[in-house]
């Protein structure tokens, strides 16, 4: 399918419908989402076991990766067998060894293999190509991003945010299991991408949430691989408090959301941080992982990050019955709003681009 985004919004039309809900379209994401950081955790997961299996985009890239520790320096690695294929760690554990549990190779913590029984006289062996392959991994604060496939530094996604957010003492920040949870939506992926990238439908869909913000003071701007929004607060309390110097120092900010290409969004609020990854499930069905990271309990429940899961499903009843209207022949292209926006047209950019 070719995706043809004028470059001037006042002439641009959406994307075709087709891309939201075609099976065929959504087998060739693959290749986006493999070239894509990805965020999968923070580094608390390894305080206590020193090996950590996950799965990275169970739905779209099926990866088995598990993160290692070993005198502090953390790794992430191929969690397949150099064998036959087997998975290796299935637990979360505190281990010396890796021990696979089809006909017991063992790895290093670090990737290393150690040990193969029954292979007496095999040529060239071990060698390079029998120790678990690395993933490509970096680290912000204490945030774990990887690629499946490096095109780019993580900073290249990351670096606006990191400009306006560097100060907050993130590593500090406390992980809330309870306050953690993944919410399933039948529509495609990126027709909640869209949803979230503008402001335009606050006043109509969260009504309880327009009155904590300044509609007509809602900022949006596309930066590279990234879509900041900022949330203007009418209430002094449950702003952040800016440090001096700050670009946005004076201003009255109850939410900063960065949206980082193609499917994450860290939420930062005066309470802490929600981070949403989207992960792909089907052309018509999709996950939202949250992740909640709290720096000032006594703030949570107010202002902007009040309520966080009645919009969630206000977003997920109104994307749904998006996902029902774009199948309809009647419906293909729209157009975008200059003011409101921007954030969707440059997301629909950057998928043009990188498709
Ligand atoms: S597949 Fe792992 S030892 Fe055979
Ligand atoms: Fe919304």
């Amino acid at each position: 399918m070719k995706i043809d985004i004028d470059k001037d919004i006042r002439k641009a039309k959406t994307i075709p419908s087709r891309f939201y809900h075609s099976p065929k379209i959504y087998k060739k994401l693959r290749n986006l989402f493999d070239k894509s950081w990805q965020f999968i955790d923070d580094t608390s997961l390894l305080d206590k076991n020193n090996a950590h299996p996950g799965i990275l985009l169970d739905g779209i890239l099926n990866e088995p990766y598990v993160l290692t520790k070993k005198d502090g320096n953390i790794k992430c690695l191929s969690n397949v067998c150099t064998h036959r294929g087997n998975v290796v760690c299935n637990d979360s554990c505190n281990t010396k060894t890796l021990v696979c549990g089809y006909h017991g190779r063992q790895f290093e913590i670090d990737g290393k293999m150690k040990f193969m029984p029954e292979f007496d006289g095999v040529k060239n062996f071990p060698s390079k190509d029998d120790d678990l392959p690395e993933i490509s991994m970096e680290i912000w604060k204490n945030l774990i991003f990887v690629i499946n496939d490096k095109r780019c530094d993580l900073s290249e996604v990351t670096g606006p945010m990191i400009e306006r957010m560097d100060w907050l003492p993130i590593d500090e920040f406390k992980y809330k299991p309870e306050l953690s949870r993944t919410y399933k939506v039948n529509a495609n992926w990126a027709l909640y991408c869209d949803n979230y990238l503008e402001g335009f439908h606050i006043p109509y869909v969260h009504k309880d949430l327009n009155k904590e913000l300044e509609y007509e003071d809602y900022f949006t701007e596309g930066i590279d691989n990234t879509v900041l929004q900022i949330g203007i607060g009418k209430d002094d309390e449950t702003v952040f408090d800016l440090p001096k110097g700050h670009s946005d120092h004076g201003k009255n900010i109850a939410a900063y959301y960065f949206f980082l290409f193609p499917n994450m969004m860290f939420n930062f609020y005066p309470w802490g941080l929600s981070v949403n990854v989207v992960k792909p499930k089907s052309s018509e069905y999709t996950e939202i992982d949250y992740f909640t990271y709290v720096w000032k309990e006594e703030l949570m429940g107010k202002g902007a990050g009040g309520d966080l899961d009645k919009v969630e499903l206000e977003d997920g009843e109104i994307v749904e019955t998006v996902q029902k209207g774009i199948k309809s022949k009647a419906y293909d292209r729209g157009r975008y709003s200059p003011k409101r926006e921007i954030g969707v047209h440059h997301f629909h950019l950057l998928l043009q681009k990188y498709l």
